[in-house]
């Protein structure tokens, strides 16, 4: 048994949506305020594609939870999967925590920049302007997000090596 087709297809649509968002938070932050126009449409984009990570997420928990996984690759040491299972509840929890943080932190900053998903849907802020709690959601906003990306790197990298030592678990994800 393998990952169903829809699973597979999430999972290289969060892997590679995840790293736009990444890249375009870095580049929101390090562009100037003059002139506005690119950083206000990075700070939109990056807020849309954050929040469509949050979506598909929880479409792919969604999915998760109604099928059980394939068995195990029997070549790889049991202390492996184990870590391997404690690294991917750890990655699914951050991409859910890691955009809410992130909503949340526009939500209370002062600044008071509106949400609007692809310039389109505008997404209503819950909470109003607040100096301080702006500044704790931000951090751990940020602060995940970097921890997030060191466990996805890490997730990645231990796909290739086993790969390269001949188990399947890689092929099956890419192509069932
Ligand atoms: C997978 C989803 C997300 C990831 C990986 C992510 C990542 C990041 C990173 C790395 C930064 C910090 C850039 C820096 O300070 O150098 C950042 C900033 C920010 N993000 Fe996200 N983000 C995500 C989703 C969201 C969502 C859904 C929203 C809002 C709807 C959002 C709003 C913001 C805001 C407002 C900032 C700037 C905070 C500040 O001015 O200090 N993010 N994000």
């Amino acid at each position: 048994m393998s990952w169903r087709p829809a699973q597979r297809r999430l999972h290289w649509w969060v892997a590679a949506l995840l790293l736009l968002t990444l890249a375009l938070g870095f580049l929101m932050v390090a562009l100037p305020f003059r002139p506005l126009a690119p950083k206000f449409l990075a700070y939109q984009a990056h807020k849309s594609f954050g929040l469509v990570v949050l979506l598909l997420v929880a479409w792919r928990l969604a999915l998760r939870l109604r099928h059980p996984r394939p068995a195990e690759d029997l070549t790889i040491p049991a202390w492996q999967h184990h870590a391997a299972r404690l690294v991917q509840a750890v990655l699914y929890g951050l991409l859910l925590l890691v955009p809410v943080l992130g909503y949340l932190s526009a939500a209370s900053a002062p600044a008071q920049v509106e949400t609007a998903l692809f310039m389109l849907i505008p997404v209503p802020h819950i909470l109003g302007p607040d100096a301080a709690r702006f500044a704790v959601l931000a951090w751990l906003h940020w602060a995940l997000a970097l921890l997030l990306l060191a466990l996805g790197l890490g997730h990645a990298l231990m796909a290739l090596r086993h790969h390269a030592q001949g188990s399947g678990v890689l092929r099956r994800m890419w192509r069932g």
